[in-house]
């Protein structure tokens, strides 16, 4: 095994210890195409450029990335044509990866659309996990926004824009949010210019390039198209980068979208001194002034980074586990064969990779991350070759490990951080409801505990179906579902089965939904006519079914609530 860093996981930058940037200083520096030595190896080149595509690069690797993307800039649903216009791919090709992604729980098959599912936040929970800053500074931020009643976000450089890995989100009327993932232009953001006090002459260049290709921000899909402004010309953003290196800050006075202000300091790196991430205020002109930005909340935010640089310094980094081997080729075997043509093998196994990084895993070297997935070198390595071509990882200059770059967020992170516990339940509940064939439910308990509230429902197509309405609340100490959410530590309840005082006839069975900390937060239930199943059908058949689905359940509620909040109703 190599020597990994242990203090340089959330050094995003991968770069040595003098703050400014040291690219004739390092040996070792990996040297872009062209010839072009950077001091972090990130120069991987855009994939929407054509040219430069390694021999060794998977095709169907970069397909599959390309879905994904076309997906998640889409806001998370697309027809299968609409695919085949938004990648330029063929149908037969569109459907083949759909099938793959599919089988991984990456996407669902709805009616004629392609979603994606919750399960593919695993690979931004990768990135986020392997750089750390959300777990070690996210209270922080959360704690700011709590006391000044503003948001406050996290962002991380990514190239010439900025990408949030956290938001504290005050929800107002009046302006824009982002979403974790979201990727801004640097110069229209207040976080921009800090990262910018870093760039090389060849991240000046690329910029350039960029506004020159991009000038509206059609790129940028996340922010409103640019509108020429005589107050912000072209050369403002080396002007504002220029004031950020003197006074250590930043701000957007209305860069994005009238109205939207936001005040910005850098998080540094405890031994190196550079920027790790940026922390914002955001608020809106109707109660802070580009002037009380400046004068009530920026001291504020400077004295949360000072807090921030203290844990980052005094937070010691978990050892380096070794990668325990996982089963992935049986897996993809089984699949194969169960699926034939329409399960794309490579497109699984190298999907797989990226999920082999994570907290105490931040870099690994090409045995590790073979090791880890259960892949072969050769196999390994042609995906993280395809990775690296794509952004998606970077070699660490000194250990010439991969690490993951914040663009793995751009795989369905931004839509599916929105989701909420009831859509994360529809179509379980509906899978549920359609092998039993009996209408299932979730509810919560409301604030006073005295009832239930359904919140999401999935009805059969029998007759006599119990049908419920979303919204519907009930005495909870009459249901099933408010049986198992009313058991307390001492006496947890695995769950419940109800002939219902409500309604003469009807039968239920419930189950708790436990959170990431194994607190009960929702129920599941199916709900019949007594005569349908006797008590002990209930129990034999019923029961295992509807545990199976609220593991399914639960397991994608831990995956979408690792970095985010998803609200229960
Ligand atoms: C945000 O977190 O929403 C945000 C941050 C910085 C900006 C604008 C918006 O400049």
């Amino acid at each position: 095994m190599p020597a990994h860093p242990t203090t340089e996981a959330y050094d995003t930058t991968g770069a040595g210890p003098s703050p400014t940037p040291p690219r004739a200083a390092r040996p070792g520096a990996a040297a872009a195409p062209g010839g072009t030595a950077r001091p972090d190896d990130t120069a991987a080149p855009d994939e929407t450029a054509a040219v430069d595509t390694p021999d060794e690069a998977v095709g169907p690797l970069m397909r599959g990335v390309a879905v994904l993307r076309g997906l998640t800039e889409a806001g998370g649903t697309l027809s299968p044509s609409a695919l085949e216009r938004a990648t330029g791919l063929a149908r037969s090709t569109v459907d083949r990866i759909t099938a793959t992604l599919a089988r991984m729980g990456y996407v669902r098959l709805d009616g004629r659309d392609v979603v994606l599912a919750p399960r593919l936040m695993e690979l931004g929970n990768a990135y986020l996990s392997a750089l750390r800053l959300p777990s070690l500074l996210a209270a922080r931020a959360d704690a700011l926004a709590d006391e000044l009643d503003e948001s406050v976000s996290l962002a991380v450089g990514d190239r010439d824009g900025i990408r949030f890995i956290h938001q504290a989100t005050r929800r107002r009327a009046m302006s824009l949010s982002f979403r974790i993932g979201d990727l801004l232009p640097a110069e229209r953001t207040a976080p921009g210019p800090l990262f910018a006090t870093e760039w090389t002459d060849e991240d000046w260049q690329a910029w350039r390039e960029r506004r020159t290709a991009d000038p509206d921000d059609r790129n940028f899909p996340a922010v409103p198209p640019r509108k020429p402004s005589p107050a912000h010309p072209a050369d403002d953003f080396e002007r504002r980068t220029a004031r950020a290196a003197r006074e250590g800050w930043a701000m957007d006075d209305q860069l994005i979208e009238p109205g939207l202000v936001a005040v910005s300091a850098p998080v540094r790196h405890p031994a190196t001194g550079r920027i790790v991430c940026v922390a914002n205020v955001v608020s809106h002109t109707s109660r802070h002034s580009a002037q009380s930005l400046r004068t009530v909340l920026l001291p504020r935010l400077r004295e949360t980074v000072a807090a921030m640089e203290r844990d980052l310094r005094d937070t010691p980094h978990p050892p380096p586990q070794a990668p325990s081997p996982t089963d992935l080729a049986t897996w993809t075997t089984a699949s194969k064969q169960e699926l034939g043509r329409d399960f794309i093998e490579s497109l699984a196994r190298g999907l797989t990779v990226l999920t082999a990084f994570g907290e105490d895993r931040p870099e690994l070297t090409l045995t590790e991350a073979a090791a880890a997935t259960g892949l072969t070198r050769a196999t390994a390595r042609r995906a993280l070759i395809t990775y690296e071509h794509l952004g998606l990882v970077r070699r660490t200059p000194a250990t010439r490990a991969f690490a993951l770059t914040p663009r793995v967020l751009s795989l369905g992170f931004p839509p599916l951080s929105r989701t909420t516990l009831p859509r994360i339940a529809q179509p379980h509940l509906e899978d549920l409801a359609s092998r039993v064939h009996e209408s299932a439910s979730l509810a919560i308990l409301t604030a006073s505990g005295e009832e239930i509230q359904y919140t999401a429902v999935a009805t059969t197509g029998r007759i006599m179906s119990v049908n419920i309405a979303v919204g519907t609340r009930l005495p909870s100490r009459r249901t099933a579902l408010g049986k198992v959410l009313l058991a307390t530590p001492e006496e947890p309840l695995p769950y419940a089965l109800m002939d219902e005082e409500l309604e003469e006839g009807l039968r239920t069975l419930a189950v708790p939904i436990h959170d990431r900390t194994g607190h009960p937060v929702a129920a599941a239930n199916l709900a019949m006519h007594a005569a349908a199943h006797t008590h002990d059908e209930c129990l034999t058949t019923l029961l295992p079914a509807l545990r199976t689905a609220a593991t399914a359940l639960e397991t994608d509620l831990h995956t979408a609530s690792h970095f985010t909040h998803v609200p229960l109703s």
